[in-house]
């Protein structure tokens, strides 16, 4: 045949590098609106469920009785599940409609009536519905700090100057597991230096992440996964029973945490019982309630190619996220994994949370170039911060970030760079050397900072770990590296622990460690002038970046 040289030029876009295929939903294949789905139901009989989505009790697997017994508000419930979904759907998105009068419907709702109702909305109306339903008043972002090589000194840089750029949660993981207990400590020395109060974690097995949590090595727990059919949790050796002990464990040493779950997970596991990755998604967030926790990163995570690549996909990750503030839990949504070759459509799928703003918009926004991310890459990363800024500037949004000043961020690097240094000086560490610190001031990634000895590290880190080292002798080598200031806000975080206001769902701290959630400045938006406002400095803050041309140099 003779080509068509416009035909051409469009096969050879980004776009046809991504993989696309048609809807199976025999195979959970479909990412919403599956005809395969459970038909919403609930019976009540004696404040307990006898028949739910279709189910009778004695049919029930182990997730639909933990959601029956512990994930919905009985007493509403027959109530609203004869509520018309369409009525329910008008009501999220209408702004004369105050988001605690949506929350006493959605909170009696079943898995199949949730999907159904989100299922009626368009995506502008379920980013009405995020706006108004998500939990804190003001939004914010998450960066990832993590590198090829675990180069510790590197993340505590990379930490550094991603708190200073506004990031209010920063996480790192490994690529040597064994390196989890080294790069925890440099993405928290490195994320107090750049600004106090950001909360850290290291993404690794369970009990190594608790573990190091309650040493003081963290300051909370993400990566706690829920799936939405049997097998695929059991093949991961857990029950939704096993995962809210873990919760339990977390809250008793005053941790912050949230579950992780996400659309895709199911049907890539070849599990996904014939439903819809939507459906199947809106138990993980049932299980996620059901077991205490104040929080989830949803939003497809890291099966992202997966609904992608079908019709509707990047709609349902903004339903799934729309479903957790329908459960009054704070929702971290996602944005934080590579899914395209195309520019543009990293952006439109970013713009779904960018826009109505969410708890984090990226609950992984990559503060590292995309070869150093250990998380397989994420939807933005640190040679977009720019752009980023220009679109919170064009379209007067907080995105979570602020224009920095080269010769500052260098400086901040610096210091976090000899704050690591003194503090692996003071624990007994292989030394940190003066070459390796200015490496890591200046790099942009791991590609730019000498290698270290990895055998040497990891035999220290397993006699670290034998013995009882913890927060408090971080803050002492600080201290006593001369970093008065890096050790107290060390300090400040190990306190919070004791205090746990910031156990409350969706906190941060701000650097004066006050902690702003949705008890203290709960999302009251209304329409328009309502909810969160920029400050007159913080609209400037956003405005104002460096290399745009003043009117006087005209
Ligand atoms: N479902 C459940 N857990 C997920 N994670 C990422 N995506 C999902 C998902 N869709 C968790 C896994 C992974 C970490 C980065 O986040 O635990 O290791
Ligand atoms: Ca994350």
């Amino acid at each position: 045949m003779k080509r068509s040289k416009r035909f051409e030029v469009l096969e050879n876009r980004p776009i046809h590098q991504d993989g696309f295929v048609k809807p199976w939903p025999e195979v959970g294949l479909v990412a919403m609106e599956s005809s395969l789905d459970p038909v919403p139901s609930i019976k009540v009989e004696n404040g307990r469920v006898v028949e739910m989505d279709g189910k009778r009790r004695e049919e029930f697997d182990m997730i639909d009785s933990f959601i029956a017994d512990y994930a919905i508000k009985l007493d509403n419930a027959e109530n609203v599940a004869a509520m018309d979904s369409t009525e329910i759907a008008r009501k999220i998105c209408d702004i004369n409609v105050p988001r605690d009068e949506v929350l006493k419907i959605t909170l009696s709702m079943t898995p199949a009536k949730i999907n159904e109702v989100v299922c009626k909305m368009s995506v502008l109306e379920i980013m009405m519905g995020l706006t108004k339903m998500r939990a804190r008043k003001t939004p914010s972002n998450q960066a990832h700090a993590t590198n090829l090589r675990d180069n510790t000194v590197e993340i505590a840089a990379d930490a550094a100057e991603a708190s200073f750029r506004g990031f209010d949660e920063e996480e790192t993981t490994v690529g040597i597991a064994r390196y989890a207990p080294m790069n925890a400590i440099g993405v928290l020395v490195g994320a107090q230096t750049g600004r106090p109060g950001v909360l850290t974690q290291c993404s690794v097995e369970e009990a190594t992440e608790l573990a190091m949590g309650m040493r003081g090595f963290t300051t909370y727990a993400e990566t706690v996964s829920v799936y939405g059919t049997e097998q695929v949790f059991m093949d991961g050796d857990d029950t939704p029973y096993s995962k809210a002990f873990l919760a339990s464990c977390y809250a008793s040493r005053g941790l912050k945490m949230r579950f992780t779950s996400g659309t895709g997970s199911e049907v890539q596991m070849g599990f996904a019982e014939g439903k819809s990755m939507l459906y199947l998604e809106a138990r993980c967030i049932f299980i996620t309630k059901g077991a205490g926790s104040q929080g989830i990163q949803n939003g497809s995570v890291s099966c992202c190619g997966v609904p992608a690549g079908v019709p509707s996909g990047v709609r349902a990750m903004a339903a799934e996220n729309l479903i957790a503030t329908l459960l009054d839990l704070e929702c971290a949504s996602s944005n934080d994994q590579s899914f395209t070759h195309s520019d543009l459509r990293r952006s439109a799928r970013t713009l779904m949370q960018f826009v109505p703003g969410t708890d984090f918009i990226c609950s992984g926004y990559s503060s590292v170039p995309n070869y150093d991310n250990m998380f397989a890459g994420s939807n933005w990363d640190a040679e977009d911060f720019d752009d980023w800024l220009v679109i919170q500037r064009d379209l007067k949004l907080d995105g979570g970030l602020r224009p920095v000043k080269e010769d500052d961020v260098i400086k901040i690097r610096n210091k976090a760079a000899k704050a690591c240094q003194a503090v692996f000086r003071g624990l007994g560490l292989p030394a940190i050397t003066d070459e390796e610190v200015e490496a890591a001031t200046y790099a942009h990634g791991s590609k730019d900072i000498p290698e270290r000895n990895v055998n040497e590290d990891l035999k220290a880190i397993e006699e670290m770990m034998a013995g009882d080292t913890s927060g408090i002798d971080i803050i002492k080598a600080l201290y006593d590296g001369g970093f008065p200031d890096v050790a107290e806000a060390v300090f400040n975080m190990q306190k919070q622990k004791v205090a746990g206001d910031y156990l409350h769902t969706a906190a941060i701290l701000d650097k004066n460690f006050h902690v702003i959630s949705a008890v203290n400045e709960p999302n009251d938006y209304h329409g328009p002038q309502t909810g969160y406002q920029m400050t007159e400095e913080r609209l400037n803050e956003i405005n104002d970046i460096p290399w745009a041309v003043n009117p006087e140099d005209y």
